[in-house]
């Protein structure tokens, strides 16, 4: 569609070629696409980052950012060409310093062509030079950046980041960040980690934020807006900065009654799922109208519908868990997005335990007999839903009740020791709906391989297990609708299906 291409130094390189043999000189060009087979086009083949450092202006009132991102990369393949996934207007780019050719194609490639072609394994730096209207930029008809009235917000999954900087977006390639933004004074800029520092001039405020530990593209955010920033410490140990709008209207005081027990719950997490993987934690509420929340990494994004029906901590574990599970520990592609999803459900059913508003048993026992057996919520397998079913409730409660059915077989000793131990197998990587079955299968000492066929691969109702018949027989009580259900119903009140 939005074409352009550029091609400095097009002849040297040209020469140069004849010099080289062929092979060794011209590389191919890097996939489109990282190959996963859910979103062929997401992410890119043939590097590998390491590091964004990203350099930026917005103005809120017309939705303009511009700035440069400079991106630190290993090739994984010789290069001719590569791609990033952007889709904002781009300037300039320049790789190993010397100035590329590049063409914006299709709905978020950014093809860049070097003037040398790049060895396998060897480090590359590109700097994107960029602005734009996000707000003006579609793919695939669709935008995920959400203009507030007094700034906007950068938060969605599985895409969000094409929308303000250029990346290999997709969860199997982690990097740190450097994220500075400058905006007029009196308005502020979120992102993930920690503030390292803030600068004042001539009517600007730049906000310099740093993620020093792996993250997902998809768990990066921007936040600009007029916000009230609380900053405190959790009796454990951890860092604690929220942020609310200023806008939040009648929600503001039960999303502060909310969000504000973020360190007491990323402590009581931490008994669970192990020491808190970041230096830092957090939400913020910006006045947006999204029914979804996102556990973007260490500066939670969290929508004013949640706690539209009151104060929601529910919501806030749910977000908190992801922190070990996904942010922590990545899915190594979208198809094992229940290793994020059924997980931090189940965490809101050990908090509804907690709280004395309905055990872990009562809500599995309530979703298993919520759905007869011909509802379509068992048609959507969570071990692999298909990208149109990501997010559908079913890879959440049947996600969780798969969890439940785990710790039915293994036994509570193996399965508190397999919660707590995945975030530490795999700190700060990716891994696989297989790479969990079998951590668990060695943890537990039991083959899982049918276990997980029929709660996460099958698209049919699972019988009773043997040993749970005698209570889900007690149909009137195991429909009684807990308590806590509600409140976990409102983590997300757009899901599909
Ligand atoms: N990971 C988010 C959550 O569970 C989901 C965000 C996407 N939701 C959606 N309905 N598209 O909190
Ligand atoms: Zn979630």
């Amino acid at each position: 569609m939005h074409r352009r291409t550029i091609a400095p130094g097009a002849l040297a390189a040209a020469s140069l070629l004849l010099a080289i043999p062929a092979s060794a000189a011209s590389g191919s060009a890097g996939a489109p696409g990282i190959g996963d087979p859910y979103y062929p086009n997401y992410g890119n083949g043939g590097y590998d980052v390491s590091h964004y450092d990203l350099r930026l202006t917005y103005r809120p009132a017309t939705d303009e950012l511009a700035g440069t991102a400079t991106i630190r990369a290993r090739t994984t393949q010789a290069l001719s060409r590569f791609d990033l996934d952007f889709l904002l207007d781009v300037s300039e780019v320049r790789v190993n310093g010397a100035k590329a050719a590049f063409t914006l194609s299709g709905e978020h490639e950014l093809e860049i062509t070097p003037k040398t072609p790049l060895a396998e394994g060897a480090p590359v730096t590109v700097v994107v030079r960029y602005s734009g209207v996000p707000s003006a930029k579609s793919a695939y008809g669709f935008t995920t950046w959400h203009r507030t009235p007094d700034g906007a917000v950068a938060a969605d999954e599985p895409e969000a980041a094409w929308w303000w900087f250029p990346s290999n977006d997709h969860p199997s390639d982690k990097a740190t960040y450097d994220v500075s933004v400058a905006v007029p004074d009196g308005t502020q800029a979120l992102s993930n980690g920690t503030l390292q520092s803030t600068s004042s001039k001539l009517g600007w405020t730049r906000y310099n934020w740093r993620q020093n530990k792996p993250q997902a593209t998809y768990l990066a955010t921007l936040a600009v807006g007029r916000f009230d920033i609380t900053t405190g410490t959790s009796e454990g140990g951890v860092p604690v900065v929220n942020a609310y709008s200023k806008d939040l209207g009648d929600n503001d005081g039960a999303a502060r009654a909310s969000v504000e027990r973020t360190g007491e719950i990323v402590d009581w997490l931490s008994g669970w799922f192990g020491p808190y993987p970041f230096g830092s934690a957090g939400g913020y509420v910006p006045n947006t109208t999204t029914g979804y929340a996102l556990e973007t990494q260490t500066r939670v994004y969290y929508s004013p519908r949640q706690f539209a029906s009151g104060s929601n901590t529910s919501v806030v574990v749910h977000e908190l868990a992801h922190q070990w599970y996904g942010d922590d520990v990545s899915i190594a592609g979208w198809k094992d997005i229940w290793i994020n999803e059924g997980f931090a459900r189940y965490a809101q059913w050990l908090w509804s335990e907690h709280e004395g508003e309905g055990t872990t048993r009562e809500l599995a026992d309530y979703v298993y007999a919520s759905h007869p057996a011909d509802d379509a919520f068992w048609t959507v397998k969570p071990g692999d839903p298909g990208p149109d079913h990501q997010f559908d409730i079913a890879v959440y409660d049947r996600g969780a009740l798969a969890v439940q059915a785990l710790r039915d077989a293994v036994g509570d000793d193996a399965f508190f020791a397999i919660l707590k131990g995945w975030p530490k197998e795999h700190a700060y990587g990716n891994a696989s709906v297989a790479d969990f079955r079998q951590y668990a299968e060695r943890v537990s000492g039991k083959p899982l391989a049918a276990l997980f066929d029929t709660w996460l691969f099958q698209p049919a109702k699972p019988g009773a297990p043997a040993a749970r018949a005698a209570s889900v027989a007690k149909a009137p009580t195991a429909a009684v609708q807990p308590r806590s259900w509600k409140k976990i119903e409102a983590t997300d009140d757009v899901h599909a299906g």
